[in-house]
């Protein structure tokens, strides 16, 4: 009885890794993920910071890539850079233009596809970050306001025009989000909410777009952008905010817009295939912000 035990272990041992085996399909898949020659990647929010790198990174990895934004000389800036990057030189499709505008919404999905045809992926990554205290009944609602206009519902708009084009290519969605969004903090709680309702959004969709398309978000933790550069906020506070957060960060240092586009080239590779519905931090590992 317990030779024959010992028989069925070995053969469910000898088939599990017969299982493990990798076809020549899957091997060259895994040596070929980062390969995105002949995808589209469309990324708002690209003419600086997170959204400047991801495009860059897309671009450098051979994709066809649309850059955006409202400064028409950034985007062109930004374009030209990414071409350089591209290993076959491809122009940019240039679009200038207001996420928080639904014409200018519908200009750039329908520029992209009479552009390039198709779209495999939507990066949503266009975004503000204004504080005001909540007590402060001048200007708060204002804020929250502009805040929901250019953080959420042109995610929601655009994601929708996208849905079309992005089921026809097995494609992607990945929305910027934010480690505030499920991280308070004091005067940001406009911005919190608005990346709170990303992160949900992202789950729900997740559950609505499948099989074809996948929904997913990468939340940031502080980097080294303009984004913290507000103007109505004194410098010496961004520069001690920065101090703290790094100091409590375990790998010792800010986030680099890089870091944030190798996280979302992962996600929208084949590596990334069976992510789905996920909010991904990418913060150094950070959990204490050290505001509250
Ligand atoms: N930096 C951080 O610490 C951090 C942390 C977590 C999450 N994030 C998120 O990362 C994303 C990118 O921010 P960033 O740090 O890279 O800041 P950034 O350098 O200020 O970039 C923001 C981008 O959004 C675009 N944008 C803003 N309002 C727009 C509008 N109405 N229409 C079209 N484009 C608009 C800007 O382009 P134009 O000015 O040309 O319009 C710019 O390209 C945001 O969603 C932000 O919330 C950042």
């Amino acid at each position: 009885m317990n030779a024959i035990l010992t028989l069925l272990c070995l053969l469910s041992i000898v088939l599990s890794l017969n299982a493990l085996t990798f076809s020549p399909d899957e091997i060259s898949q895994v040596t070929n993920g980062r390969n995105f020659k002949g995808r589209v990647v469309l990324v708002t929010g690209s003419s600086s910071g997170i959204g400047e790198a991801i495009v860059k990174l897309f671009s450098l990895l051979g994709a066809k890539v649309v850059v955006t934004g409202r400064r028409a000389a950034e985007v062109k800036r930004v374009a030209q850079e990414a071409q350089q990057l591209s290993p076959e030189k491809l122009k940019p499709l240039e679009v200038v233009a207001d996420v928080a505008k639904s014409d200018d919404l519908e200009r750039l999905m329908d520029e992209t596809i009479k552009t390039y045809g198709k779209l495999d992926v939507l990066v949503n990554n266009a975004g503000i970050y204004k504080i005001a205290a909540f007590s402060d009944t001048k200007n708060y609602m204002k804020i929250y306001d502009q805040t929901f206009q250019v953080n959420v519902r042109p995610v929601l708009e655009l994601s929708q025009l996208a849905v079309p084009h992005l089921g026809k290519t097995n494609g992607s969605i990945i929305t910027t989000s934010s480690r505030l969004a499920e991280h308070p903090m004091p005067y940001g709680s406009a911005y919190c909410m608005s990346k709170a309702a990303l992160d949900m959004m992202t789950k729900a969709l997740a559950l609505e777009l499948g099989p074809n398309i996948r929904v997913n978000s990468i939340n940031p933790g502080l980097t080294e952008t303009n984004l913290n550069s507000d103007p109505d906020v004194d410098p010496a506070l961004i520069k001690a905010l920065q101090t703290t957060i790094r100091n409590k960060t375990p790998l010792g240092r800010l986030g680099s817009p890089l870091d944030m586009a190798k996280a979302v080239v992962f996600v929208a590779s084949t590596d990334g295939q069976f992510i789905n519905g996920a909010n991904i931090n990418i913060d150094g590992g950070i959990k204490d912000f050290g505001f509250n």
